[in-house]
């Protein structure tokens, strides 16, 4: 058996295989409701027989997503509306994940196909950002408000009450998005987090409230599976980097957090970053190998070889793709031809698999 298509048994689910479709923004939600789009976009992965499918960056508040146009679960309503895909999801054999998701600094942003650029905060799209430092992310972009520690304990209760509404509507994994140089890397990276208090300085106090946040939704998630998305590296000197990455990964094992994410980058705009294919494996590699984590690779992963290989060498257990799948939704039934693994194909599609 290829080891890309052997099943993944975590604690409360099992994945078919190990290929899972990497959490992406669409920039196509309704004051934060999920469309049709979304049903479709998310439901053909889960119908092309992904091992799960993490749903986009999803705000736990209005000011938390990066544009206008996120999806959000900051209302029970919101919660509510994300039923459908999960269901379909399901239906189709695969696992439905969300990714919980504050941009922080680099909220308030414009859709990138309309061209990158944050909106005034009396913008009809934006609003003021939030950071734990009053430093913007570049020349170009807004001043964040520093958050106080009320209000930074209140976002830690928005992420919780977040994850309630996710269980609600059937997701089985929760991932807490804390990179990309979103507002939980914010409070990581020693380039970004420039606070005096309990929450900047030391390692213990950055980390402190991602741990926060982690303790707050480990209870509800305690029949899920609950993930954690970092960035291995700031890719800048002095940042956030492997080292920490693999401390903290040490603390998020006692606390109940099952999987990690590895991808990197997204704090500073200084940083250097040699992108070429599995230019993040190393990270996963490393962390799963000195922490004993079960962990996600992603970047740049796009062959079917290339996956199990990485499986193989276990460098990680684990992989999530992006821009491959939209290219190809259908690339798990063509990495089971490729590899001649046997792949149990949706009903409705079975004559074509020839
Ligand atoms: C992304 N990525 C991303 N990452 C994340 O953690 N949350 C998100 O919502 C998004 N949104 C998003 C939208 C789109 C259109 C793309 C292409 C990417 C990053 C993504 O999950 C992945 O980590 C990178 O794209 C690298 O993987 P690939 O594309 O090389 O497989």
């Amino acid at each position: 058996m290829t080891k890309l298509f052997e099943p993944l048994a975590l604690a409360t689910i099992s994945l078919k295989n190990r290929l899972v479709v990497s959490p992406m923004c669409q920039y196509s939600a309704d004051q934060g409701f999920p469309t049709d789009w979304h049903l479709v976009h998310l439901g053909q992965f889960a119908a092309g027989k992904a091992g799960a499918v993490i749903q986009e960056a999803t705000a736990v508040a209005p000011e938390g997503r990066i544009s206008y146009w996120d999806l959000g679960i900051w209302s029970d309503e919101q919660g509510k509306a994300y039923q459908k895909i999960t269901d379909f999801i399901k239906s189709q054999g695969s696992i439905p994940g969300i990714q919980l998701a504050h941009a922080g600094r680099k909220a308030s942003d414009n859709r990138p196909w309309e061209g990158r650029g944050q909106f005034a905060p009396e913008h009809e799209f934006g609003w003021q950002t939030v950071a734990p430092s009053a430093i913007p992310f570049s020349e170009r972009d807004f001043i964040p408000k520093e958050l106080t520690v009320e209000e930074t304990q209140e976002l830690v209760s928005q992420f919780k009450s977040a994850a309630e509404r996710a269980v609600k509507a059937g997701y089985e994994i929760v991932e807490i998005h804390a990179a990309h140089g979103y507002l939980i890397h914010q409070f990581l990276s020693p380039l970004v987090n420039k606070r005096t208090d309990n929450y900047g300085g030391s390692f213990e106090n950055r980390i402190r409230f991602l741990l926060e946040i982690v303790e707050a939704i480990k209870p509800i998630t305690a029949n899920k599976s609950l993930w954690v998305r970092i960035s291995a590296t700031d890719w800048a000197e002095n940042g956030w980097d492997l080292e920490q990455s693999i401390a903290l990964t040490s603390v998020l094992k006692t606390k109940g957090v099952e999987v990690i994410d590895v991808s990197s980058g997204g704090a500073v705009h200084h940083q250097k970053i040699t992108v070429e294919p599995g230019y993040q494996v190393p990270f996963a590699d490393a962390i799963k190998n000195q922490t004993g984590m079960i962990t996600a690779a992603v970047g740049l992963i796009t062959e079917a070889q290339q996956a199990e290989t990485i499986l193989e060498e276990n460098q990680a257990d684990l992989i999530l793709v992006a821009r491959k799948f939209l290219q190809s939704p259908h690339f798990v039934y063509e990495a089971a031809k490729e590899l001649g693994a046997e792949l149990d194909w949706a009903p409705q599609y079975a004559r074509a698999k020839g």
